[in-house]
């Protein structure tokens, strides 16, 4: 195993994230409304669960994302867990600067905020506390509501898009 001891002067970014990237996440976009009532969303892979009881769940956001004051401000927030087929959504909704609502199925969730058809798993948040997380804002969400499909969820691995294998049953 490569040892790796830390001082601030041999920190190196793209060292801690290869480290981070062996740690497999699913791959989320989610979504809530600007100032202007529009269509806000964006992939996101820093997604996890945080209680049960309450049903809470927490992902973190680059403060120099453009959609920053959209989350900072919403009152919900729509998580979508993509599917295995979802890979061409997850690099559009990855993309600033382009109409990543354009020719896409959406309906109305909690209060209006844009809901993405054919997902892996849906929960619409209410955001319940928001947290300074160094170059990240911290987003918790009450889960309000939430449904899942059988579909297979699309994982992310060292930088790459992969799929689930379950274990062979000895
Ligand atoms: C698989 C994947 C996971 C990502 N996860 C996150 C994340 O957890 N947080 C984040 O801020 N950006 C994440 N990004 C990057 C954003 O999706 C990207 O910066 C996006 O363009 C930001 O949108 P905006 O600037 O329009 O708000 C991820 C990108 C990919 C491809």
């Amino acid at each position: 195993m490569r040892k790796s001891i830390m001082t601030k002067e041999n920190f190196k970014k793209k060292g801690f994230r290869d480290t981070l990237s062996q740690f497999a996440t699913g791959v989320t976009i989610i979504t809530t409304l600007d100032s202007d009532g529009g269509p806000v969303g964006i992939t996101v892979s820093s997604f996890n669960s945080v209680s049960m009881d309450p049903p809470l769940v927490l992902w973190s956001l680059a403060k120099d994302s453009y959609s920053v004051p959209c989350f900072q401000n919403a009152e919900y927030f729509n998580i979508h867990i993509l599917s295995i087929d979802q890979e061409d959504m997850s690099n559009r909704f990855a993309r600033p600067g382009v109409d990543k609502f354009a020719n896409i199925d959406i309906y109305p969730g909690l209060g209006d905020t844009p809901v993405l058809k054919d997902c892996a798993a849906l929960l619409q948040c209410r955001t319940q506390h928001q947290y300074d997380g160094g170059d990240h804002i911290i987003f918790v969400g009450e889960v309000l509501s939430h449904n899942h499909s059988a579909k297979k969820p699309l994982v992310f691995h060292q930088g790459q898009y992969a799929s689930t294998l379950p274990m062979a049953v000895c």
